[in-house]
């Protein structure tokens, strides 16, 4: 007999994004099986969901095999940001390929869809701006980034080979800068960086001038179009760019952050890291074509519920 409830598997589940994901799925009635290491994810991020007959929760490494009967996998397990994911690089390549070899195996043991978390990290420095997917991407292989960068680009790599040789249903997205609550407050992330400084009534530290430009997603977009990949047809394998298009400066976000925590916060200006980005934003015409998705929170609304978020974690 067909199980009634579909069968979600969630790799990173108690992370940033996983936790978002875990309490969506949960919203539209699937049974949730949420998959952690807690390398960076929380318990606290989960919490809530605890008390839930149809989530559950098992502590194990992606970097070895797991034996479970699912319909669809979301494949999130990896830390995300430089200070976490240079912590220990090796395991970070290994958690990125050797997690993606043991979920694509599962998932073809079961028949299941799956679908991955990729970056827009797989462009590297970029040349070509915005990017679209077609863009290949100027990845140093050797530098202090590639155990992240290349670790993604073997994965998607690895996703594609499954459904060329074995007719898996694969999704892959790659996910631009995206903030919300959850974020971690330390991990380096501007939007966490500016909200925690302000909350703390510390100085603003902008690297550079702040004219560099960044777009950010708010959340609830992103898994919006986790879900929207999912479900599309299964010749949309992706990869698919999902992000926000709409660029701001450094600065603006910083004065908008200090405007709107009320914060006596002064800016602090600092040299620019050399292989900071002058730009970086998604071309969405893609996820607009195929998945009629693109982002719908404006920035002050999401930034709202990101500062109330900090406020209550400091207060
Ligand atoms: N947040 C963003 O802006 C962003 C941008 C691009 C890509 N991504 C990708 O999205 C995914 C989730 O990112 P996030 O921001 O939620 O980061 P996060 O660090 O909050 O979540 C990652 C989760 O994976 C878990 N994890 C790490 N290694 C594991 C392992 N070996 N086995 C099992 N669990 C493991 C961590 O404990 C954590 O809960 C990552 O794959 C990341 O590369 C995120």
């Amino acid at each position: 007999m067909k199980y009634a409830r579909k069968r979600v598997l969630v790799t990173g589940g108690a992370g940033f994004l996983g936790s978002h994901l875990c309490e969506r799925l949960l919203a539209q009635g699937c049974d949730v099986l949420c998959v952690d290491n807690f390398f960076t994810g929380a318990k606290d991020n989960i919490a809530h969901l605890m008390g839930n007959p149809y989530f559950e929760l098992v502590r194990h490494d992606v970097t070895f095999p797991l034996y479970i009967e699912v319909d669809e996998i979301y494949n999130l397990a990896c830390p995300a940001s430089p200070i976490h994911y240079q912590r220990d690089p090796v395991q970070t390549t290994k958690t990125s390929v050797h997690g993606a070899i043991n979920m694509l195996g599962l998932a073809k043991r079961v028949g299941a869809k799956i679908f991955q978390a990729s970056t827009s990290e797989v462009y590297g420095d970029p040349e070509v701006h915005p990017q679209v997917e077609d863009y290949r991407g100027a990845v140093n292989p050797i530098g202090p980034r590639a155990c992240y960068d290349e670790g993604k680009r073997c994965a998607e790599t690895l996703f594609f080979d499954y459904w060329r040789q074995h007719s898996l249903r694969i999704k892959v997205a790659r996910i631009f800068n995206t903030y919300g609550p959850r974020m971690h407050p330390d991990d380096g992330r501007v939007v966490s960086n500016f909200i925690v400084q302000a909350l703390e009534g510390r100085p603003i530290t902008i690297y550079g001038d702040g004219s560099q430009t960044r777009s950010f997603c708010f959340v609830d977009d992103l898994i919006e179009g986790f879900i929207r990949l999912m479900d599309s047809p299964d010749e949309v394998t992706g990869p698919v760019n999902l992000g926000n298009p709409h660029e701001m400066t450094i600065r603006q976000l910083a004065e908008t952050v200090i405007r709107m925590t009320g914060a006596k916060s002064e800016l602090v200006v600092k040299p620019l890291p050399a292989d900071d980005p002058l730009q970086r934003q998604p071309d969405i015409t893609r996820a607009r074509t195929l998945l009629d998705w693109e982002p719908t929170v404006k920035l002050e609304d999401g930034l709202q519920r990101t500062i109330e978020y900090f406020r209550s974690k400091i207060a």
